[in-house]
């Protein structure tokens, strides 16, 4: 009993002994030498390639990378303000500004917006300062989707410095006006305005008392210095800021149709609720005759989305981090093993 038992286990040992692949030392000089210069190279590479990879995947650790989440938007009540600063080719007393929304209120309940005599020419310095603003803007847009992890997280906000104030002043009179200020919008669908003659409020709305200026002198066209919604937030790139529109028609009429999508943002920064838009533009001139009705002016049509997005900033956690570590090393390990423990 005893011997038949031991046989097959002997037999064991032995098949064991024939898996086992790993090179065995022989004392044999030559083959010693061999061994250690090769054993040495590939520990040096081996060397190598751990470091850059510990290096390289701490990097990633300490990096952080961004959530977005589509939900409902819950906040029914909240109010957004909408920033504007903008230019228009008409002298401020023959055009107006107004803004109506569906619950039918008027300008006077949402804030008000300040206006400027200033020439609508621009000095050299101006002009190349908008070109900047525009080029830049067109750029993020463009290569958005490429950069927009850098933008969120590096916490730059795209506030572009103010328009330089200009150095001499011309000669003529003021022929522009500026229109700029925050408003507090409800967050319904709404439609700011500037079109020529004043405003007057009645009890339907409003109606815009355009006697005093003749249609031979409109001339909407405009500069868009920014124009944004909520506060300012990393990452928010506003596609209107440096817009410009020159126009030699009278009658033009130009439509921003903008929707907002609120926006919170949470980074390791900052944490902000804030809104992005996107923004389609039309233009077309008024012409009764040919059957192109409407009022010449410039008109921001805005409604809220009911998604926002969420984006949330997060770390790997520490744990899984070591995880992901220790079992590429251990590959590594085994990969280069033969010779590299043979070097140690
Ligand atoms: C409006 O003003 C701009 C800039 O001064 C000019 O280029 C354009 O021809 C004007 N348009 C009209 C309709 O007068």
């Amino acid at each position: 009993m005893l011997r038949n038992r031991k046989k097959p286990s002997s037999y064991g040992v032995e098949l064991v002994r024939n898996l086992d692949t790993f090179p065995k030392l022989v004392c044999n000089s030559d083959d010693y030498v061999e061994r250690s210069r090769i054993g040495g190279a590939v520990s040096l590479v081996t060397y190598i390639v751990i470091i850059w990879i510990v290096i390289s995947e701490t990097n990633i650790y300490f990096d952080s990378y961004l959530n977005f989440k589509f939900m409902p938007d819950t906040d029914y009540n909240a109010k957004l303000n909408l920033n504007l600063d903008m230019t228009i080719a008409m002298p401020c007393f023959s055009i107006g500004a107004d803004i109506l929304d569906s619950t039918s209120q008027n300008l006077l309940m949402f804030g008000n917006l300040e206006e400027e005599d200033t020439w609508f020419e621009l000095s050299p310095e101006q002009e190349s300062h908008l070109r900047d603003v525009r080029q830049l803007n067109t750029y993020l847009r463009e290569e958005f989707h490429a950069i927009h992890h850098l933008l969120w997280k590096s916490g730059h906000s795209f506030l572009y410095p103010g328009m330089p104030k200009r150095s001499v002043s011309p000669k003529e009179a003021t022929d522009g006006c500026r229109i700029f200020g925050s408003l507090e919008l409800n967050k319904v669908a709404g439609n700011l305005h500037v079109t020529a003659g004043k405003s007057m409020p009645i009890p339907q709305g409003h109606v815009h008392i355009s006697a005093f200026v003749g249609q031979s002198a409109y001339n909407f066209s405009h500069r868009i210095h920014h124009l944004s919604f909520g506060d300012p937030s990393a990452g928010i790139i506003h596609p209107l800021d440096g817009d410009e529109k020159i126009t030699d028609q009278n009658m033009a009429l130009y439509q921003y149709f903008i929707e907002v999508v609120p926006t919170d943002v949470q980074t390791f920064l900052s944490k902000t609720k804030t809104y992005q838009y996107s923004v389609k533009e039309h233009m077309r001139v008024i012409d009764h005759d040919k059957g192109s009705h409407g009022v010449a002016g410039i008109f921001f049509k805005y409604d809220t989305s009911a998604l926002k997005v969420v984006v949330t900033q997060s770390h790997e956690p520490l744990l899984q981090f070591l995880i992901r570590l220790s079992s590429t090393l251990a590959g590594i390990f085994v990969t280069a093993g033969n010779h590299f423990l043979y070097s140690l």
